[in-house]
């Protein structure tokens, strides 16, 4: 059996009680939907997982992405995961028992070298995925500040990868554009035009010295 053939069995197993799956689903703040549609939503997220590699989840929650992602990656993946709530850590170590000293109740804002170091977890990451919350439109310091803090959370040459659920496809579209003004275009993105969810990833360039006369890229952005 492959990792990926295991984790699908194993995400099966978990869904298989319609009951059971709603639970899991609302356990990672999503009400209402069946897996089906939680999959439709969440699974085109994998595509952008294009290699073998760690895997850090910020607002993990339950840990629900992360088991699902291990099971839809063709690639196998160690996972990750901080989220600021207690009780939803708990959860996501209930539901990936092999990964539980991968998930720390962190805020995103804490996920410093030192605190990381100081719970076990790496440093860095292959992939980092973040659904940003809907509250958060990078319109005052402390957005555009987690937003550093979640680069600095990317492996040189790896993916920091963003989620836009809102239903709102104009304030996806505004926070697109902040985005791309600070770091460039997105090297992928997925989702459907003029929707509300949508995927969008950078690659977290080498630190090699630049020209400042091509900014491109997270690297840059930082700088900037
Ligand atoms: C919508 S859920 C996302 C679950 C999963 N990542 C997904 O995309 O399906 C958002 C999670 O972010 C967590 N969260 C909110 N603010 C946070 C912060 N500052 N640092 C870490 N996690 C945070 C919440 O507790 C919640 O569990």
């Amino acid at each position: 059996m492959t990792h990926a053939e295991h984790h699908a069995a194993q995400l099966r197993q978990l869904m298989d009680d319609p009951r059971r799956a709603r639970e899991l689903i609302e356990g990672s703040c999503v009400l209402g939907a069946d897996f089906t549609a939680w999959e439709s939503m969440r699974r085109p997220l994998a595509y952008a997982l294009d290699r073998p590699g760690t895997l850090l989840d910020v607002g993990c929650a339950n840990g629900l992405l992360l088991r699902c992602l291990l099971a839809w990656s063709v690639h196998p993946l160690v996972p990750y995961g901080v989220d600021v709530n207690e009780d939803a850590v708990r959860a996501a170590r209930a539901l990936l028992p092999e990964y539980a000293t991968h998930v720390a109740a962190l805020s995103l804002a804490a996920c410093t070298p030192e605190e990381l170091t100081r719970r076990g977890l790496p440093t860095s990451f292959d992939f980092v995925t973040w659904s940003v919350w809907d509250d958060l439109d990078f319109s005052q310091d402390w957005h555009a500040a987690y937003l550093e803090r979640a680069l600095a959370l990317v492996t040189p040459g790896g993916r920091l990868i963003l989620a836009f659920y809102d239903p709102d496809a104009r304030a996806t579209q505004s926070k697109l554009a902040w985005l791309t003004r600070r770091l460039g275009d997105p090297d992928g993105q997925i989702g459907p035009a003029g929707q509300g969810t949508r995927f969008a990833w950078w690659v977290k360039e080498p630190q090699t010295p630049r020209a400042p006369s091509t900014p491109r890229g997270v690297t840059d952005a930082r700088r900037a």
